[in-house]
């Protein structure tokens, strides 16, 4: 018989990022358990997090993983050129990706999702995995789903 992999129900994964999140209005502290949820709930990630625009550059915000770059300008590496292009990136193989900025040398690839509030780009949900082409077509629409849940309740 089939075993459901927990972690492959991404629909339950998503319920328990909204119950997280629902009735905390504080942003800071939702981003906090978010990445923390990502990283302790999704397998194989070694990095989970956020970075949050200011001014040109995105700066690091909550996050879980080894200490990371604390700026990123706007169009520069995976989360800059995401956050320029407002496009969501899943990143097969960081090391054929130009620009890439190798915060964990253990990153092979990575997902990010702009956070886009009132038209504008206001940071983006950085995950990395230290497994080549990680971030199959559900994990990338649950992170997306997630942003979406998050960027709701920015108001
Ligand atoms: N690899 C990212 C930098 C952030 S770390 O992965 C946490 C990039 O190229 O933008």
């Amino acid at each position: 018989m089939h075993e459901l992999n927990k972690s492959d129900d991404y629909s339950l994964l998503l319920k328990q990022v909204v119950a997280l999140i629902d009735s905390e209005p504080d942003r800071l502290a939702n981003m906090a358990n978010i990445a923390s949820f990502i990283y302790h709930m999704i397998p194989d990630l070694n990095w989970s997090g956020f970075y949050l625009l200011k001014g040109e550059d995105l700066v690091l915000g909550p996050f879980n993983g080894l200490p990371a770059c604390t700026r990123i300008p706007m169009g520069k590496g995976v989360c800059g050129t995401s956050a320029a292009f407002k496009q969501v990136l899943n990143v097969e193989n960081v090391h054929n990706f130009e620009g890439h900025i190798a915060c964990d040398s253990a990153s092979n690839s990575e997902l990010v999702v702009p956070m886009i509030y009132q038209n504008k780009v206001i940071g983006v949900l950085d995950i990395d995995s230290p497994v080549l082409d990680r971030f199959d077509i559900k994990l990338e629409e649950f992170a997306i789903q997630v942003v979406n849940e998050l960027i709701k309740r920015w108001d």
